[in-house]
């Protein structure tokens, strides 16, 4: 998958990316910002397409952050796999990879953590405590170290997405947020690293989390209560064989208000456990 490009150039240091960033300011170009933990998938590289369409480099981080998986999360087994990372990077036209190591990040006596109160509570926040922090905290640096003009993150992780949202409000930091939508298989089932973790037997069921979701948003639209279109997907998702439901939820599309009626436009979030794989996916209603 080189496509025409050469691979992109890897830096391991700040200092390194801040060097190619400044040569290319000098000369006028845009650049915008792709972070990601590597593992990379067509959704990755719809962020970096689209990301090029903003700006004129794009600098894609790959950067498994300790700090937002919990003690009995999967950040040891998180797939690594820079070589097939940087040739797909290569056949989208990605400026420059940047690798840095968890000492690079977090040197010794690294003590400061960003916190975005209100969107990080609930849904995803409430089951893994301090995952929001550790985005925030990790994407803050990213922006300070390349200090893009845009920075792309995908609408799979819609929850993310809005606390980022909030923190660059919030810091008044000079990048505009581009929200990508999720790119999904021809099934239906949302793009991810973690699709990785499952068997045949749950890739297999693994699509009917997305169906439940479309099926409540058609049935929330054609005026069926909230709460009964809520039950009838947790109803759909265990019969197709998930062990639980994480949460299941209708919130406001901006700024994820829990919302009992769909009175503006608004978002059903869902986290489910397949196996020992947790799937997330969102939809617009
Ligand atoms: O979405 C992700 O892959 C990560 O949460 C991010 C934004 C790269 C921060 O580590």
């Amino acid at each position: 998958m080189t496509g025409s490009h050469a691979l992109p150039p890897v830096a391991r240091r700040v200092s390194e990316v801040r060097a190619r960033v400044a040569e290319w300011r000098k000369t006028g170009l845009s650049v915008a910002l792709v972070p990601t933990m590597g593992a990379l998938h067509d959704g990755h590289l719809t962020l970096v397409r689209t990301a090029l369409k903003a700006a004129d480099r794009a600098v894609v981080s790959i950067f498994v952050n300790p700090t937002q998986f919990g003690p009995n999360e999967d950040f040891a087994a998180y797939p690594r796999t820079e070589d097939a990372d940087l040739a797909k990077l290569a056949s989208v036209g990605a400026s420059l990879l940047f690798a840095p190591t968890v000492a690079e990040m977090y040197p010794q006596g690294f003590s400061t953590a960003i916190t975005v109160a209100g969107v990080s509570e609930g849904l995803c926040g409430a089951t893994r405590p301090g995952h929001f922090s550790g985005v925030a905290t990790v994407v803050t640096k990213l922006l300070q170290q390349v200090q893009p003009d845009v920075a792309a993150f995908g609408e799979k992780d819609y929850q993310q997405l809005q606390v980022l949202r909030r923190l660059v409000r919030d810091l008044d930091m000079p990048v505009a947020i581009l929200g990508v939508p999720t790119v999904r298989e021809a099934d239906g089932l949302a793009l991810s690293s973690r699709n990785a973790y499952l068997s045949a037997e749950e890739r297999a069921v693994a699509p009917a989390l997305q169906r439940a979701l479309a099926d409540a948003a058609a049935a929330m639209t054609g005026g069926m209560p909230v709460a009964a279109a809520l039950d009838a997907a947790r109803a759909a998702i265990l019969g197709a064989g998930f062990a639980a439901i994480d949460y299941l939820e209708l919130r406001a599309a901006d700024g994820l208000a829990p919302l009992t009626e769909v009175d503006r436009p608004a978002r059903i979030l869902v986290a489910a456990r397949l196996g020992r794989t947790r799937l997330i996916d969102n939809l617009a209603v």
